[in-house]
């Protein structure tokens, strides 16, 4: 087992001293915010609408992989709506107390922001239907048979949820929200240029061909794109490159071990096992953990969903196959599929969709 977090530099969840980092290069507006063309259209539509009435906006669910954006958006909502915004987490609501001490203290207009609201317990739940849709709540006062409750009036509010499970949302927390944008993962030139605004504001000199070369190994992730951008940065002030260009930036990143697709080194030893040691699989999760030195889980939820996305491993009943992509990624020829015993041809690639087999 290594010592060290496996994803410090290809993970998509914050390291903590980054979230200050990340707070600064925040687009704080949705002129500035890159990309999710979709979501910004139709979000734009909502806020002007709002603007227009102008009444508090409908309740907004923002949905997606770790690290695309949704903090970011929701504290552009607020921005955009000139509004205070109250931030809190699905995790840090566990009572309806909670819940109610938040809700009965907003003000007209204000965005409230519930961060992983999957997470939030069932009785917090089901106090929040009735704010979002009659804006009102029900404070139980006392205890056993002398209990009370007492209806409570809230003042028109906006909620923004965030979740990285939107399938986990029970349908009538999720039918309340009057609008869903779904994040989907960044494509290199729409990383490039959230690369170009970092770089920018952190004083780092990235040509072009760096730029790309930094956008195609970041997973289609902004928040892994500004963490690589940093590496970089590293790198060149060491080895005194005063303009990274693609040369500099490949050599930087694969000192780093993050390879051309953005593969680090566990997800290279869970193909490698696969390929070399199994012939392509199929191998069974548990096995595949043990032969990397790493938590089931890790291999799970952190290495294998980058890997099915990229098209390089599948998941079958039988258990985890490489996918011919996957042999020619290591430099090895995919076998004659007749006597390895995988499953013909590549895995369906497409954007993985987040839920397990
Ligand atoms: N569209 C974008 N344009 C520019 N930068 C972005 C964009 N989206 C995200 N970022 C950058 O990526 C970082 C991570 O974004 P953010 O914290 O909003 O992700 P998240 O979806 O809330 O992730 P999590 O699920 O882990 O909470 C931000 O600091 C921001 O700098
Ligand atoms: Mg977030």
């Amino acid at each position: 087992m290594s010592d060290r977090d496996p994803r410090e530099l290809v993970g998509s969840a914050p390291a903590t001293e980054e979230k200050v980092l990340e707070a600064a290069l925040r687009p704080k507006s949705l002129e500035d915010f890159v990309g999710q063309t979709t979501v910004r259209g139709q979000l734009s539509l909502v806020l002007e609408s709002s603007r227009l009435r102008e009444a508090a906006s409908d309740h907004v669910l923002l949905s997606g992989p770790p690290g695309l954006g949704k903090t970011t958006l929701a504290m552009i909502i607020a921005a955009e709506m000139n509004a205070h915004l109250r931030i809190t987490s699905g995790p840090a609501i566990q009572h309806a107390g909670d819940l109610a001490a938040i809700l009965s203290s907003l003000t007209e207009g204000e965005v409230l922001f519930i961060d992983e609201i999957h997470r939030m317990s069932r009785p917090a739940e089901e106090m929040l239907y009735m704010a979002m849709e009659d804006f009102r709540v029900d404070i139980i006062v006392g205890k056993g048979a002398g209990a009370t409750s007492i209806p409570l009036e809230l003042p028109p509010f906006t909620l923004v949820g965030a979740t990285t499970r939107a399938g986990l949302l029970p349908g009538p927390l999720r039918d309340r929200f009057g609008f869903t944008g779904h994040l989907e993962y960044y494509s290199a030139e729409e990383l490039e240029r959230v690369l170009r605004r970092s770089a920018g504001m952190l004083d780092i000199r990235v040509d072009d061909a760096g730029f790309a070369e930094i956008a195609t190994r970041s997973r289609g992730t902004p928040r892994i794109a500004n963490r690589l951008l940093r590496r970089v940065r590293d790198w060149a002030l060491v080895h005194g490159v005063a303009v990274v260009d693609s040369g500099a930036a490949g050599e930087a990143l694969d000192t780093y071990e993050v390879d051309r697709r953005g593969l680090d080194r566990l997800d290279r030893a869970v193909l490698e096992a696969l390929c070399v040691k199994f012939r392509g699989g199929p191998v069974g999760l548990s096995t595949l953990a043990i032969l990397v030195g790493e938590e089931t889980e890790t291999v799970e939820t952190v290495a294998e969903p980058y890997l099915v996305r990229e098209g390089l491993l599948a998941r079958t009943p039988r258990g985890r196959i490489a996918t011919d992509d996957a042999w020619r990624h290591l430099g090895l020829h995919p076998p004659d599929s007749a006597q390895s015993g995988r499953i013909p041809g590549d895995a369906p690639s497409g954007p993985w969709n987040g839920r397990d087999s």
